[in-house]
């Protein structure tokens, strides 16, 4: 049996992959399939599912017979996010690869994302804790909703210009914190936890959420292409409201200030001098410092939540050298 330890996270992922193969179809229409398998098998941390695998094992799950499917449903679903985020950004590669819209096109994108949402439903009904059952799916679609929110909030600030911190917060929160604390909190709910003890794996997950998306947006600028698998320098010519953006406006003199919300108003043909002079400007800014610090007090507030949950305290342990992991992340 699967003991708690420094091993464990690496065992739990290779323990869904290799029940996600069973995710796998060979099936026609070809066009519908094909790409839902190539999404989920170019990889991926799958820190989704091991962490809603983790709260089984704090509650007691100890075969995980009822959080393996909560760990299929959101992996499914956060797939499902990204080949429509993917047509959203217009992002030509993820984890590497070709993204589903480029190797295939938008419509293929589109619709294998509606059926992997679909999937994800069926996931989640497999759970067979029927007590909980109920729970989690208010829990699952108020986490879908979020997401869905949180995806209109980060397009419609393309375009805005007077976005402030306290709407970027939110929109993270929305669009990525929910999900890795439903994971949790559904995982906890199928394992049979108390509302209690899930509200607080949940608050957990919402903070260690926002250090995450704090991170994705700094890799986005700062990052490399052969680690984060994704095009660096997408944010910046999105013209995303990230922190990155939004910080560095009150951190920089007046014409540089400027310089920086002209560039984030034009969308060239040739991207690279703009991603190159808002980098720099970024940099000079003390940005990077500036993120690290708003994301480390994030994570210091999410272990406070996870040190009330009353559960297993070795599998909490195992949980929190997970987001400590994820916290220095360059993927
Ligand atoms: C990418 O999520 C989307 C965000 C919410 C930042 P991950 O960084 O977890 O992506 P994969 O699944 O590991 O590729
Ligand atoms: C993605 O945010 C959030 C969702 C998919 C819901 P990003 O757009 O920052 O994710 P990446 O950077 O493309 O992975
Ligand atoms: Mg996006
Ligand atoms: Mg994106
Ligand atoms: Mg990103």
């Amino acid at each position: 049996m699967l003991q708690p330890g420094t091993q464990s996270i690496q065992a739990l992922r290779e323990l869904f992959i290799a029940q996600l193969s069973s995710h796998f179809r060979e099936r026609e229409p070809l066009g519908l399939y094909e790409p839902i398998n190539y999404i989920l098998q170019i990889g991926g941390k799958r820190i989704r599912p091991v962490v809603a695998l983790l709260a089984g094992k704090i509650f007691g799950d100890e075969d995980l017979s009822r959080t393996m499917p909560v760990a299929l449903a959101v992996e499914v679903f956060h797939n499902f996010t990204l080949l429509h985020d993917d047509i959203m950004d217009d992002s030509p590669i993820r984890r590497g690869q070709p993204t589903v819209h480029e190797k295939w096109d938008v419509n293929t994108g589109i619709l294998s994302g509606d059926l992997m949402l679909i999937q994800a439903y069926q996931h989640l009904a497999n759970c067979p804790n029927e007590d909980a059952f109920p729970g989690m799916l208010k829990a699952f679609n108020r986490v879908a909703t979020g997401v869905c929110e949180g995806q209109q909030y980060d397009v419609d600030f393309e375009v805005r210009d007077d976005v402030t911190i306290e709407e970027y917060l939110k929109m993270i929160e929305l669009k990525t914190a929910v999900l890795l604390g439903g994971a949790l909190e559904i995982g906890a709910l199928a394992a049979g936890a108390s509302q209690t003890d899930a509200d607080h794996l949940y608050a957990f997950g919402r903070l260690t959420g926002l250090a995450f998306q704090l991170q994705d947006d700094l890799l986005d600028t700062f990052g490399e292409t052969s680690s984060t698998g994704k095009l660096t320098g997408n944010d910046i010519i999105r013209n995303k409201k990230t922190f990155l953006f939004l910080h560095a406006l009150t951190l920089l003199g007046e014409d540089e200030r400027q310089e920086m919300v002209d560039l984030f108003n034009t969308s060239p043909a040739d991207p690279s001098p703009k991603v190159a002079r808002v980098t720099d400007l970024m940099q000079q800014a003390g940005i990077p410092e500036a993120v690290a610090k708003l994301r480390d007090e994030y994570q210091a507030k999410a272990y406070g939540h996870l040190a009330a949950v009353q559960g297993n305290e070795q599998w909490k342990a195992v949980l929190k050298g997970l987001a400590e992991s994820l916290l220095g992340r360059v993927s």
